[in-house]
C-alpha cells in the first residue's frame, strides 16, 4: 500500500529517509519523483522548483502517482492568510476550497476515451486523513488550526487588495495558486486527500506591501513534513472514502 506526499514550495526534502529517484512516464509527460516501498514524495513544482503554478503539469503528477497504485495523499501549500483571525506560520489543515484558477488542463474526463464523469467534490479533503494529520501535527508540538478555505488563484501574479477583500468576502480564509486543479484531478483518479497549509504573508492590503515570511520556518516545515509521513504510516486505504464519481 502506497501513499504519498506532494511538497510544495519550500518543502522539497525529506530528511532521514531512504528514498530512490524514479521518473515515471505518463501519458501527459514524465514525472521525475523519490520513492521507497511505502512513500512516494513528488515535487509539485517539478526539479529545482522549474514550473510555476500556472505551468505545473498537475495532470502528469497525479497520474503519475496513480499509476504507481497511490490511494492517499497528503500535501503541502505556501499561502498567503486573508482571514484576520488566522496566524502566519501557523498550518491550516484545509476543508474546503473556491477555484479561481484559469486556463489549466483541469480533468482527466476531456475525451471519450478517458470516459465522461463529474466527481462529487462535497467532501474534497478526506476527513479521516485530516483527523489523523491534526494528531499528528499536534503530537509533534505544532499548534495548527483545523479547517479553512483555500480560495486558489490562477497566478503568477499576488493579488490587489481589491480581490482579496472578494475573496475574503466570498468565505476563503487563504489564498493560493496550486491547488486548483491539483486536488479535483487526485479526486477523479479515486483519491483521497489532505491538505496542509502554511501561511507565510498576509494577502494584498491586510499589510501595506507583501511581506513573505523566511525566519525561523525551517523547524516548522520539517514537522509539518513529519506530521504527513505519521498519518500515512497510520492509515489505509480502506479507511477512506474516494470522492464519487457521477
Ligand atoms: N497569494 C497567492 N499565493 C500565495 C500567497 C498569496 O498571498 N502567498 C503564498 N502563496
Amino acid at each position: 500500500m502506497v501513499a504519498a506526499i506532494i511538497g510544495g514550495t519550500g518543502m522539497y526534502a525529506i530528511k532521514d529517509l531512504d528514498l530512490h529517484e524514479e521518473t515515471i512516464s505518463t501519458p501527459y509527460g514524465a514525472v521525475p519523483i523519490r520513492r521507497n516501498d511505502d512513500l512516494v514524495f513528488l515535487n509539485r513544482h517539478g526539479p529545482n522548483h522549474s514550473a510555476p503554478p500556472h505551468k505545473v503539469n498537475y495532470r502528469a503528477n497525479i497520474k503519475a502517482l496513480a499509476q504507481l497504485g497511490v490511494k492517499r495523499v497528503c500535501a503541502t501549500f505556501a499561502v498567503g492568510a486573508i482571514n484576520p483571525d488566522f496566524a502566519l506560520k501557523v498550518p491550516v489543515i484545509l476543508d474546503d476550497f473556491i477555484d479561481f484558477s484559469s486556463g489549466r488542463e483541469h480533468t482527466f474526463f476531456d475525451t471519450m476515451k478517458n470516459g465522461v464523469g463529474d466527481v462529487d467534490v462535497s467532501v474534497p479533503f478526506c476527513p479521516v486523513l485530516s483527523n489523523v494529520l491534526e494528531k499528528e501535527v499536534r503530537a509533534l508540538g505544532l499548534t495548527v488550526r483545523r479547517g479553512g478555505v483555500y480560495a486558489s488563484t490562477n497566478g503568477p501574479r499576488f493579488e490587489s487588495p481589491a480581490e482579496i477583500r472578494a475573496y475574503r468576502t466570498l468565505g476563503a480564509d487563504v489564498v493560493g495558486m496550486t491547488l486548483c486543479p491539483e486536488l479535483p484531478l487526485a479526486l477523479e483518479q479515486g483519491m483521497s486527500y489532505a491538505g496542509l497549509a502554511f501561511s507565510i504573508n498576509w494577502g494584498a492590503g491586510m499589510t501595506p506591501t507583501i511581506e513573505l515570511v523566511h525566519d525561523d520556518i525551517d523547524d516548522i516545515k520539517t514537522n509539518m513534513l513529519r506530521a504527513m509521513i505519521n498519518t500515512l504510516a497510520a492509515t489505509r486505504d480502506d479507511q477512506c472514502t474516494p470522492a464519487r464519481i457521477l
